[in-house]
């Protein structure tokens, strides 16, 4: 399997160094662009993939990821669109819609529009993707084999794959604000800032690893924790009184806004 990157971005690095490191793609079966030639080489380089234009890893590629600033995504459409027929082409460009890309690509293409998180990095991301793909059902099987390795691959309707975004795509900063919160508090009450930071990432994780593989409610395994009159309940209670939910419900609705 070959993929070219059209603009190796941090969020397109995230993707490469992913499928390399957890998607069993060969470093050498990646080739990206850039604008930045010296930029570019340097951070193929780094990752071991190939460097070259746009028009090379286009063609030289059976899954072409589009990984420019929607802004751009015209001028790529331009450039490379007569090279993309018949490959696997994966946007990554937030808002611009498959129905947009029909309008500026030539037919016969076949794209999906998704959203990834950085989680990608270490094989545990979510790429939601709108499900008005153009996608044969082989290409489909075989995008979600490729990324399936990196992420949970999740199929939303077009009005809804914005608000996946941010869920799954926004929220990491949450979460890392919420490690960074927790860690404070122990260092407030004397524990070193390290084990602090190994001990709330990991509870982190294993917290939603619970969840996913048990398939309890959350709610459920936080009543499960809170003995009658116990300590975690009076931290929930605390937590409650200080508008932990609505902190979070507000903060998606203002980057909906
Ligand atoms: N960052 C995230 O967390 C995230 C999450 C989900 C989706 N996305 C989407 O991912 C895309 C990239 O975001 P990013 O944060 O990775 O941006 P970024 O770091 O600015 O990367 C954009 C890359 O595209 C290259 N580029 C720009 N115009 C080009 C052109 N005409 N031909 C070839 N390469 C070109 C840039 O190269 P030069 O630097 O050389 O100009 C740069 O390497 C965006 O559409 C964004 O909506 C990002």
């Amino acid at each position: 399997m070959k993929i070219g990157i059209i603009g190796l971005g941090s969020m397109s690095s995230a993707i490469a160094k992913g499928l390399i490191a957890h998607g069993g793609i060969a470093p050498e079966n990646i080739t990206a662009s850039a604008r930045n030639r010296a930029r570019l080489e340097s951070k193929c380089s780094e990752l071991g993939i190939k460097a070259g234009t746009s028009a090379e890893a286009a063609e030289s590629s059976d899954i072409v990821i589009i990984g420019v600033i929607p802004g751009q995504v015209e001028a790529v459409a331009r450039e490379i669109g007569h090279l993309l027929p018949d490959k696997i082409t994966v946007s990554i460009a937030y808002g611009v819609s498959h129905e947009r890309y029909m309008e500026i690509l030539p037919e016969g293409c076949n794209v999906i529009c998704t959203v990834p998180n950085t989680p990608v990095e270490v094989g545990k991301g979510v790429f939601v993707c709108s499900n008005d793909h153009s996608l044969t059902k082989e290409q489909f099987d075989v995008f979600k084999d490729v990324f399936g390795r990196i992420s949970l691959v999740e199929l939303l309707s077009p009005e809804l794959l914005d608000l996946g975004g941010i869920v799954a795509g926004s929220t990491p900063a949450f979460m890392d604000m919420v490690i960074e919160a927790l860690s404070d508090a122990a260092v407030l009450h004397g524990m070193p800032r390290d084990t602090s930071y190994r001990l709330v990432e990991k509870m982190m994780e294993g917290t939603a690893a619970y969840a996913m593989e048990s398939g309890t409610h959350p709610a459920a395994l936080k009543d499960g924790v809170c003995s009658p009159g116990g300590a975690t309940i009076k931290g929930v209670a605390s937590l409650e009184e200080s508008g932990m939910r609505g902190a979070f419900i507000k903060a998606i609705a203002a980057i909906m806004k």
